[in-house]
């Protein structure tokens, strides 16, 4: 089966971010750093990695910090040049979208994921997208998202990124309930948004990467209020099962971190400080004397 190449994603950074208080009252979560790079600069090489060349960002009031990390900074440049500073100046290159690559679109009102991912649906047309969540970061030899983008040229359909996860934990993700199991990829027949645990279908709980067709957005008109008060994806992509078309989750290689929470948060920032070339050495030298003095003063 031949699929349409995946080349637009959206990046849907409007939430609130209240896990975050007070510090996102003024600074858009996805700006926060893991190390040195913001958590969307994470989201953007992967998606880059996986052949993107349409960037779509719905965002919100508050979030213009997010804007300008993408253009060029002039006086930054010219004073990075003149000192011969040319590994920051390359540093810096990784930032910058080319002119008509990138686009932003408003969501006025939080009134959740689903409806921010809708809020693009004119920017779409009638080719199958990606979107990446920013506070998801996961951490892959090959992106995420490129493992899908592969998987799914054989599969066509909807696409999320499912993985396990423990049962006390189930009830804040969407949860796949699997029609049959090939490795990898499962077929769906039935998504449910943070079901209680004795409610799962399954362990296998949906993440921060999808790749979609506009159809999925065509089926927001009729999705209800759903869990949280909030317009859920998962509910527009389970009507593409009501529909009778494929849904499709697929186990990545990798490892997942819940950046929009703290304590995720500060596991990604401490294994990406553990993985760093420059700190590698003495951050784990750190660690293991801070924890060497814990349990001695225990
Ligand atoms: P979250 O569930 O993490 O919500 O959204 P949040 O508002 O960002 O954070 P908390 O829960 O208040 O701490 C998951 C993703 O969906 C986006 C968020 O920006 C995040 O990337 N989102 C959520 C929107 O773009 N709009 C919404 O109305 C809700």
């Amino acid at each position: 089966m031949m699929n349409r190449k995946v080349t637009k994603a959206i990046f849907p950074v409007a939430g609130l971010g209240t896990r975050f208080l007070p510090a996102t009252k003024s600074i858009p979560k996805e700006i926060m750093t893991l190390v040195d790079r913001p958590l969307i600069q994470y989201a953007i090489d992967e998606a880059r990695a996986a052949g993107i060349t349409e960037f779509i960002f719905v965002t919100s009031r508050g979030k213009s910090a997010l804007e300008d990390y993408f253009d060029h900074a002039p006086d930054l440049e010219a004073s990075l040049r003149a000192k011969g500073k040319k590994d920051l100046l390359n540093i810096l290159e990784n930032t910058h979208m080319d002119s008509g690559a990138i686009a932003y679109i408003r969501q006025h009102k939080a009134k959740g994921l689903g409806h921010a991912v809708s809020c693009a649906h004119r920017l779409i047309g009638d080719e199958p997208f990606a979107v990446i969540l920013p506070d998801d970061v996961i951490a892959a030899e090959r992106p995420c998202l490129q493992q899908m983008v592969e998987a799914y040229e054989e599969t066509g359909g909807a696409m999320v990124a499912a993985m396990e996860v423990a049962p006390e934990q189930i009830s804040s993700y969407g949860v796949l309930a699997v029609a049959s199991d090939i490795g990898r990829v499962v077929k769906v027949k039935g998504m449910v948004e943070k079901p209680t645990a004795d409610k799962a279908p399954s362990n296998l709980a949906v993440i921060g990467r999808y790749i979609l067709t506009p159809k999925v957005l065509d089926n927001m008109s009729s999705v209800d209020v759903g869990a949280g008060g909030e317009i859920q994806l998962t509910d527009a992509i389970a009507k593409e099962i009501d529909h009778g078309r494929g849904v499709y989750g697929f186990r990545f290689d990798g490892k997942r971190y819940d950046c929009g929470s703290k304590a995720g948060y500060l596991q990604a920032t401490v294994a990406f400080a553990l993985a760093h070339p420059d700190l590698k050495d003495s951050f784990s030298n750190y660690i293991e004397n801070m924890v060497a003095a814990r349990r001695a003063a225990q």
